[in-house]
């Protein structure tokens, strides 16, 4: 899991925002880190401790001067073992304590006494938000390498609209993922990822598609980014919400991809094509509705074929492909690796459950261009996604070494 080992501190201080740190908090254990959560008098009028006592599996943290069992002095034991704090929501109050050095209750002085990074999930009403007082706590706080996400804009809870909503729990997983993980591997690779299927119109109401829906390579794209990677993720038409920290270009048709996708290739260190590309496109597109009248031929055109194209322009880069396929899946996914010059093939067998288009898991085989296979089990996309990332990582380690 991408956060075993890792130890962090959430804290809650008192924001109508903090039903969505309960969310927050089981992304975190749901990622495998390590969560103790510190709450404020005010956050504990909002929700019990009870809720995070539950989530986390162990006692929630609120008290300065009673020790516990596990550290003799709290606010120190608790900064000392954090790889991150994570302060969300983060209300005026306490940004304005930090900033200022007023550490009078447990939340702040574990973050005076710690040396881990720190994010900030800003929380409140916009009058307060833009009061030039918080701002220029906030803007001291960053200037001091404190980092912030959000708020975002929108309708808040007290009736206004404007700055101050916390953004969501995916946000700052995202954003605590990339400090927990900076130091790490992905940090400085530049990764593009085509995702989802394309469109190809017949008339102005008709296209031709597929059934692809974009998860795998979103799922990609969201992992690299919280792994550090700088992604640009290329996409064609899908109902899934945009991944966080990522450089997004929607785009329709297969022709709409191969140009996106080549006019960003030189840049890229990897480029994973997720994507269900047509092969095909409909001759001529007809200006107006096609009326039914007996039998209807349709002449198809061939579209580019995107990764081969890069495969025969690639340089340094490392280049991905993936394989769906209803039979002989060893055989047809290394042909594919060939024509295409790929250094890595995911290949699934659509015909067995779990595997393939629209599900939320995946079972997959990893063919790479020295000969080595590896099969994965029946895997969330997600987990699929991580270690496809670990396995693309070390052969940009290898080649690295190499040069
Ligand atoms: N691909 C691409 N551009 C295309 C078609 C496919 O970049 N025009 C990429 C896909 O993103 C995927 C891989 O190539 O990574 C799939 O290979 P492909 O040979 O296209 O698979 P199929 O279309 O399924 O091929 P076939 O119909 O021959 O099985």
């Amino acid at each position: 899991m991408m956060l075993s080992g890792k130890n962090v501190v959430l804290g809650i201080t008192g924001g109508i925002a903090v039903y969505k740190s309960a969310e927050l908090c089981r992304l975190f254990i749901k990622a495998g880190a390590k969560v103790r959560v510190v709450m404020t008098e005010a956050a504990k009028a909002f929700v019990t401790p009870l809720t995070f006592q539950t989530l986390t599996g162990s006692p929630v943290y609120d008290q300065l001067f009673i020790g516990s069992e596990r550290f003799s002095v709290e606010h120190v034991g608790l900064a000392q073992e954090a790889d991150l704090i994570v302060i969300a929501p983060a209300t005026a109050n306490t940004i304005g304590k930090i900033a200022n050095g007023i550490a009078d209750n447990l939340l702040t002085t574990t973050v005076m006494a710690a040396k881990c990074p720190i994010l900030l999930a800003p929380a409140m009403n916009t009058q307060m938000y833009d009061n030039p007082f918080h701002l220029a706590n906030l803007e001291r706080l960053q200037n001091f390498g404190y980092a912030v996400v959000g708020p975002d804009q929108g309708e808040l809870a007290c009736g206004d609209t404007g700055r101050g909503r916390m953004s969501s729990p995916q946000e700052i997983f995202a954003a605590a993922c990339r400090l927990l993980l900076r130091k790490e591997a992905w940090q400085g690779r530049r990764l593009l990822v085509t995702a989802g299927p394309t469109q190809e119109a017949l008339d102005p109401v008709r296209f031709l598609t597929n059934h692809s829906s974009g998860k795998m390579g979103y799922a990609i794209a969201q992992a690299a980014a919280e792994l550090g990677a700088d992604v640009t993720l290329v996409s064609g038409p899908v109902t899934l919400p945009q991944p966080y920290g990522v450089d997004f270009v929607s785009v329709t048709t297969a022709q709409e991809m191969y140009e996106a996708v080549l006019a960003c290739f030189s840049n890229m260190d990897v480029v994973v094509g997720a994507a269900a590309v047509a092969d095909y496109r409909p001759g001529t597109v007809s200006e107006q509705k096609i009326k039914k009248s007996g039998e209807l031929i349709i002449s198809l055109t061939r579209n580019p074929d995107i990764l081969a194209a890069l495969g025969r322009m690639k340089q340094r880069q490392i280049l991905v492909g993936f394989a769906a396929e209803t039979e002989n899946l060893r055989e047809h996914a290394l042909a594919k690796l060939e024509r295409k010059n790929l250094d890595l093939i995911v290949a699934n067998d659509l015909t067995q459950p779990g595997a393939g288009f629209g599900t939320d898991t995946n079972i997959v085989t990893l063919y790479f261009r020295d000969g080595r296979e590896r099969q994965l089990e029946k895997l969330p996309k997600r987990e699929v996604a991580i270690m496809l990332l670990e396995e693309i990582n070390a052969l940009l380690t290898a080649a690295e070494e190499e040069n």
